[in-house]
């Protein structure tokens, strides 16, 4: 297995290009189930989880081509020849739910492997399931599989979730688009990625109304038709380098990044004592020369603070001069990172959701352990810093959600590089 190798201590100076959102094109992808006709997404970015997503639409009966590193992919669902998307891909990433909606939609019927839960919480799927069960889906769960019918088609339906959920929310839009009436979805995640997908089923021909708001009103259609759409920016990937000159020192420009999509992120940042300067290139940050300010952050559905940055802004506040809290609401077991950045010489207690950074003088290069994807770029933010090399192992983590992160950094003149097994 490839290790990452990092030699901590200098400052960043450069600019690092933001890719296009994982997470809006794993939602993006299956949408082209709704349709015979070819959807090519641009700005897609070339990652394990869509390699994984591409793997299992083409199982599915799709063609595929495209991606590599021209960052374009096409999908062509002219003939579904298979309903059963199976647990050997659907184990390897959640986002595989999403094909479910789509395809019970189109076709009436799926067979989707369960896809259980994952290092950072249980995270059920019973809202997906309950949401479609009230468009009149019949589904059944046996042997590790959810089996799902709906004979006579979707119905329409006035919908609120119980709890704000991304993944269920993109997989009932993407069903009510081919539903028939008109359905009223409220409580809906209001993240970004959603309303990428929406702008690009209203591209396919599909009627939303709404976008951007937790009331979705989304009017059925027979058919969609294909479209060409750019991902949007990875606001994750852009929150986790704008912490690399705040936690190294220096000046990075994060280009292509927007400020809109990491507000409560960067006021957050700014509040450690980081300088944040925005241009029509993208995003500036300057690491403080004075020191990192403890916070306290406390992990929200967007637009608040993403738990997707937790780990990242746990690194930096490892440095901080004083105490920090953090509390993780969204998943209930999403601070593996806290024992490996304590290794390296951080102060940080977990207790259930909450966790008391003590901030430390230095941290230290030690041989460390990813444990999820957002897990390994915070032990990289730390490594970043320490004194020392660190080594940091399990990286196919990263793979899944990193596009040439040893590129990316080592361009700011991060000494960091891939040790391959
Ligand atoms: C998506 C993101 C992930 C991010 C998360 C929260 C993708 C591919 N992944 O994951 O990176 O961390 O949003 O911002 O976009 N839940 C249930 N039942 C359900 C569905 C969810 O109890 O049927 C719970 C989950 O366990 C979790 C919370 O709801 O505690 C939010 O999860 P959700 O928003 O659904 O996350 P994902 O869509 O899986």
């Amino acid at each position: 297995m490839d290790r990452i190798l990092v030699e901590g201590g200098s400052s960043l100076s450069g600019e690092i290009p933001i890719s296009g959102a994982k997470n809006a094109c794993l939602a993006l992808m299956p949408a082209a189930l709704l349709t015979r006709e070819p959807l090519t997404l641009t700005n897609a970015p070339f990652l394990s989880d869509i390699i994984t997503m591409r793997e299992l639409l083409a199982s599915l009966g799709c063609e595929v081509a495209g991606l590599q590193n021209n960052r374009v992919i096409t999908i062509v669902a002219n003939k579904i020849t298979n309903h059963v998307a199976e647990y050997d891909i659907v184990r390897k990433m959640r986002a595989s739910i999403l094909v479910l909606g789509p395809l019970l939609a189109r076709e009436r019927r799926a067979i989707v492997s369960l896809p259980g839960g994952c290092a950072i919480g249980a995270r059920p799927v019973d809202i997906h399931l309950r949401a479609l069960e009230s468009m009149g889906a019949k589904l059944e769960l046996k042997e590790g599989y959810i089996f799902a019918e709906a004979r006579t088609g979707l119905s329409a339906i006035d919908y609120t979730f119980p709890i704000v959920s991304v993944g269920a929310t993109e997989n009932i839009i993407m069903a009510a688009s081919l539903a028939n009436g008109v359905s009223v979805l409220r409580n809906c995640a209001l993240e970004p990625e959603i309303q990428d997908l929406c702008n690009c089923l209203i591209g396919m021909g599909a009627k939303i109304q709404g976008g951007g708001t937790s009331t979705l009103i989304i009017e059925g259609v027979s058919e969609l038709r294909g479209h060409t759409h750019s991902v949007i920016v990875d606001r994750i990937e852009l929150g986790t380098y704008m912490l690399a000159p705040a936690i190294s020192g220096g000046e990075v420009l994060l280009s292509g990044g927007k400020i809109e999509l990491v507000e409560s992120f960067s006021n957050t940042l700014v509040e450690t004592g980081a300088r944040v300067t925005v241009s029509d290139k993208g995003i500036t940050v300057t690491g403080s020369i004075n020191g990192i300010n403890p916070v306290n952050i406390s992990t929200e559905p967007y637009p608040g603070f993403p738990t997707d940055l937790q780990a990242q802004m746990m690194a930096l506040l490892t440095l901080s001069n004083g105490i920090s809290t953090l509390a993780e609401n969204i998943f209930e077991n999403r601070f593996m990172h806290a024992p490996e950045l304590n290794r390296m010489g951080a102060n940080i207690i977990v207790e259930g959701g909450n966790a008391k950074v003590i901030g430390v003088k230095s941290l230290k290069g030690a041989p460390v352990m990813a444990t999820d994807l957002r897990a390994s770029i915070s032990l990289i933010l730390a490594a970043l810093a320490a004194k020392g090399q660190t080594v940091i192992s399990r990286v196919y983590h990263l793979d899944r959600g990193y596009e040439n992160v040893t590129a990316k950094l080592s361009a700011c003149g991060a000494k960091i590089k891939r040790l391959s097994s």
